[in-house]
């Protein structure tokens, strides 16, 4: 493929993504949620809930280790990770393959001007696939335009790009939810927080708009509300979506109403000097009084790391989901890696799914 970088990058925002993204049936790229229609989240959710039953006995996990065997697998983490690293590292031990966590690209040639082309390039030629956590987007394509030219290539999962993007997470949130909840089909979600640079939150809208009859209530600072092209994709798939600054309002007139609750961090490491304070204003956090608000069936998520805004006073209720979330990230992040080699639907057959 001979096309520029700037051709290939605006292919992933316009009507080209899915050329882009898939190859022969596919994932190829995976850097935006919206590359996903509701059978292939449901087919990989399928796939998730295989691998996990397989997992848990020996014969199963022994057919998981074949999928990647005398694989590599590259996991380049340039920001920080706790969960996503980890989860792609077990994901990945777990299909066989072994997994090498890169941190610190100051110990690479980068810093003696090799060009994103050309060490993209060396890692084709020495791994089989590339895991990219990186503060900038355009890093992410750059590398994605040098892997589509060749000579060397190996497909390509973002695990969170600048603020756009977290791909994964949004998919592990919809296995979570799915799982717990039977089917997504007429939900109401509350997400909460800065929504207009949380990559979590906009991930997951993005996936829940596959499905039916959803409502999404963002709850959000004014100056951090979901931006126009978010909103207007998500009410062209038909979801119904209110724009709030206070959740206790909302949950007092809505709370029994709502099927999940989505809170999540202010995205503070964006700002500088003053406001670069850590934690969130009373009226997004998830204060434990408004419990009588909510119905005791209510999920709660949250896709970590908490400050203020999810005190642990609801690591009790019924529908606490957080750990579930951690737990699910493997198993759904072993399910895209497995669909991405063609290995999911033997995975599904092997478990009767
Ligand atoms: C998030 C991230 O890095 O985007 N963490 C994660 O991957 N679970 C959320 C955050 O940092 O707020």
């Amino acid at each position: 493929m001979q096309i520029d970088l700037d051709t290939f990058s605006a292919m992933f925002d316009g009507p080209d993504l899915r050329e882009v993204s898939f190859l022969g049936g596919r994932p190829r790229f995976v850097l935006r949620s919206s590359m996903f229609e509701r059978d292939e989240l449901e087919s990989l959710c399928a796939t998730a809930r295989a691998i996990r039953s397989l997992d848990a006995h020996e014969q199963g996990a022994r057919l998981l280790e074949r999928v990647l065997h005398r694989k590599r697998v590259l996991h380049l983490f340039a920001q920080p990770s706790t969960r996503t690293c980890e989860s792609f590292a077990t994901a990945t031990a777990r299909l066989g393959g072994s997994a090498r966590v890169l941190q610190d690209l100051s110990a690479t040639s980068f810093v003696k001007g090799e060009t994103i082309r050309d060490t993209a390039q060396v890692w084709a030629a020495s791994f089989d696939l590339l895991v990219l956590r990186h503060p900038d987007d355009r890093f992410v394509l750059q590398c994605a335009h040098s892997l589509a030219l060749g000579p060397h290539t190996m497909p390509m999962i973002s695990a969170g790009t600048g603020t756009l993007e977290h791909p994964t997470q949004g998919l592990l949130d919809v296995f979570t939810l799915l799982d717990s909840l039977g089917s997504l089909d007429g939900r109401s979600v509350a997400i909460v927080g800065d929504t207009s640079r949380n990559r979590c939150a906009r991930s997951l809208a993005t996936l829940l708009s596959r499905f039916e009859q959803i409502r999404i209530a963002f709850v959000s600072p004014p100056e951090f509300e979901p931006e126009q092209a978010l909103l207007e994709s998500l009410t062209a798939r038909g979801v119904r979506v209110e724009l709030h600054h206070h959740l206790g309002p909302l949950l007092a007139a809505h709370g029994e109403s709502l099927d999940a609750i989505y809170v999540t961090r202010l995205q503070q490491e964006w700002d500088e000097g003053e406001a670069a304070l850590l934690g969130t204003s009373p009226g997004l956090v998830l204060d434990p009084g408004y419990r009588r608000f909510l119905r005791p069936s209510c999920r709660i998520l949250h896709p970590l790391p908490r400050v203020n805004e999810l005190p642990t006073e609801w690591d009790d209720h019924p529908g606490f989901l957080i750990w579930d979330q951690v737990r699910n990230g493997i198993w759904a992040r072993a399910a895209l890696i497995a669909t991405l080699v063609g290995a999911d639907a033997g995975l599904r057959e092997a478990t009767g799914a």
